[in-house]
């Protein structure tokens, strides 16, 4: 039997990059229908840079700094369109991207966020999880939307909150579960088994 078409992802970046070091771990499987086609950065030094090189992956830094959030966005959609991407998946990217560009690649542009959506959007997510003392907290992937973490779920993990946890020991176990739920997500995606229509996201089996 031929191995399956991978679909050609973009990924964005502004750090670390674990979770697309688990993308680029999980594309390593000849099942997995996904392959990393670019990455890209805003920050020069991000070290998930260093991990797509290691890979093999073609790389851009886009820098923000002195444009506007269109003209930014006008730029990524360019690589992402010259590398022939069809799903573009945010890990750990520190930009809001604008309404037009959410629009063109709605559907098509995947989030992962640390915090089981809708609960507790936005920054210092871990923090926030701890001082309102709730016992269960996870990660989220879900497709973007203008509306910041807003976007319909497409898959969550959930982990438990210990007496005993500050925002790093929290933080360290919903990554570990973010690296298994960005591939789960994309897969889904990639094989046309969840799709965003008319708003809502919708799953076959
Ligand atoms: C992750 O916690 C992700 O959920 C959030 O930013 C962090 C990125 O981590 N959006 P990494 O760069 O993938 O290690």
């Amino acid at each position: 039997m031929s191995a399956p078409r991978k679909c050609p992802v973009g990924v964005l970046i502004s750090g670390r990059g674990s979770n697309l070091q688990a993308l680029i771990d999980a594309g390593f499987a000849e099942s997995f229908p996904a392959r990393i086609a670019l990455v890209i950065s805003n920050i020069e030094d991000a070290y998930g840079l260093v991990r797509a090189r290691a890979a093999g992956i073609p790389t851009r830094v886009i820098t923000h700094k002195g444009k506007t959030r269109e003209a930014f966005d006008a730029e990524l959609d360019a690589a992402l369109r010259e590398a022939e991407v069809e799903i573009v998946c945010l890990a750990g990217f520190m930009r809001i991207l604008s309404d037009g560009f959410t629009k063109t690649w709605e559907g098509k542009l995947l989030n992962i966020h640390p915090s089981l959506l809708p609960a507790f959007k936005g920054t210092q997510v871990h923090e926030r999880v701890i001082a309102a003392g709730v016992k269960q907290s996870g990660a989220s992937v879900h497709f973007v939307v203008p509306e910041l973490d807003a976007g319909p779920v497409i898959s969550q993990s959930v982990v438990p909150v210990l007496m005993t946890d500050t925002a790093e020991t929290l933080a360290a176990r919903v990554l570990e579960a973010e690296h298994r739920l960005y591939p789960t997500a994309v897969r889904l995606v990639c094989e046309g088994r969840a799709r965003l229509e008319h708003g809502e996201a919708v799953f076959t089996s």
